[in-house]
């Protein structure tokens, strides 16, 4: 098979993400193989004995490293300009993964409020169980990140846009901020998805990822992944955590992914479509008090979110008035959306925060992050955009306001 090959550094975003990372075996298959193989053979007890000493590098366990898997990280860290990719078998693993592997008892974690609850849970109650101190701010608010990184701190912890308010975090503010007190940043990526946000360009050290969402695209698997340039972190806290603990991505899910991501780039677009359509089309509603999207003019970042995403993403929430039973009805009144917690599916989901992922908070935090009893977030799918329309159409209709 000869011809000169094409280097991947000098490749455009769409070819990145078509080809990145690909290995073919000896079998010269075009689409990637998928090794299903939890172990790997050796030549000789010579060659195992070099493999564990780290004097040969070559696969040894799946647990550490698989083919399937290495594809699908090196397409993604080609995509985000990052030297490393870890993937993990979930978000959560990765989020996990991220705070755990390089804190320890005495240390300290600045975090924005407005968080996916599992990470707030993460946040909030696992890592003080483990003698770490944690402090959580209005992510919007540089003065509040400002009176808390004027101690030291270890890590600095944020997602943006928040879910399900959609508020916009300055990264690069954010990230000066963490610097000046000391800390690694990390940014959880995964509503702005990798096409419009690249974190480690706005400062951040760390980026990670719920792949179950846009890079999977189609609800099939879960996975994660961890982004950085920060070698020292890979060394010395990321790479022996994730050996001995095992958060370890299947190389079936990576597969997925890895086709996941060959249509990442046109399906972000066609999704932020649908939503500014969505958008604009609740807007206009007397059943609806607030519209959550950054690409609106009137979202209190919007320029910053212009400027930091370059679109307003997948993912519109709104305030119904009425509250929850209002909300219930409107839910339940829909009938091409589905009712689901997931999002960036191919398919439009709709789900109703406060009974769902942020139940668990008491109803003064779910206050206080401006998650009323009417808020509806949506996650805007590929469908045709007047489809979609016509379904919130039908269900607001039916609220009879
Ligand atoms: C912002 C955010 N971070 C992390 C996660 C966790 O990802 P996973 O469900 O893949 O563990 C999710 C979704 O569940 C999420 O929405």
């Amino acid at each position: 098979m000869g011809g000169k090959k094409s280097d991947p550094a000098n490749w455009r975003q769409s070819t990145r993400l078509v080809r990145g990372g690909t290995e073919r075996s000896a079998f010269g298959e075009t689409s990637e193989g998928l090794f299903l193989t939890s172990g790997y053979v050796y030549e000789s007890a010579e060659e195992a004995e070099q493999a564990f000493k780290g004097e040969k590098q070559r696969y040894m366990y799946s647990r550490y490293a698989n083919p399937t898997v290495t594809m699908f990280e090196k397409r993604l860290a080609l995509l985000e300009g990052a030297e490393t990719c870890v993937s993990t078998a979930t978000g959560m693993a990765a989020v996990f993964a991220a705070l755990a592997s390089q804190l320890k008892a005495g240390d300290r974690v600045v975090s924005s409020r407005a968080l996916f609850g599992s990470c707030l849970y993460i946040i909030a109650e696992q890592l003080p169980k483990f003698g770490i101190e944690t402090v959580l701010v209005d992510g919007i608010d540089l003065e509040e990140w400002k009176a808390a990184l004027s101690t030291e701190t270890q890590c600095v912890f944020l997602e943006t846009p928040s879910n399900p308010v959609l508020e916009i975090i300055d990264i690069q503010a954010v990230s000066d901020l963490a610097h000046e007190a000391g800390a690694k940043i990390i940014v959880d990526n995964v509503f702005a998805t990798p096409i419009l946000q690249r974190p480690l360009e706005l400062g951040a050290d760390i980026v990670m990822y719920s792949a179950t969402k846009h890079i999977d695209g189609q609800g099939r698997t879960l996975g994660g992944a961890i982004l950085t340039n920060d070698t020292d972190f890979i060394e010395n806290d990321l790479t022996p955590f994730f050996r001995h603990t095992g958060p370890s991505l299947s190389p079936f899910n990576a597969w997925v992914m890895l086709k996941g991501l060959e249509t990442l780039d046109i399906r972000v677009q066609r999704h932020c479509e649908n939503a500014h359509a969505v958008a604009g089309f609740l807007s206009n509603r007397k059943e609806i008090t607030r519209v959550n999207y950054p690409g609106n003019k009137d979202h209190p970042q919007h320029d910053l979110a212009m400027a930091q995403m370059g679109d307003g993403g997948t993912m519109v929430s709104f305030d119904i008035d009425g509250g929850k039973e209002a909300a219930f009805r409107f839910l339940n009144a829909l009938g091409l959306i589905d009712i689901a917690n997931n999002l960036g599916d191919a398919k439009s989901l709709a789900t109703h925060p406060a009974t769902t992922t942020h139940q668990r908070l008491s109803p003064e935090e779910r206050a206080d992050l401006n998650i009323t009893e009417g808020l509806v977030r949506l996650s805007v799918g590929l469908e045709d955009a007047e489809d979609i329309k016509e379904d919130l159409d039908r269900a607001l209709t039916a609220l009879g306001k």
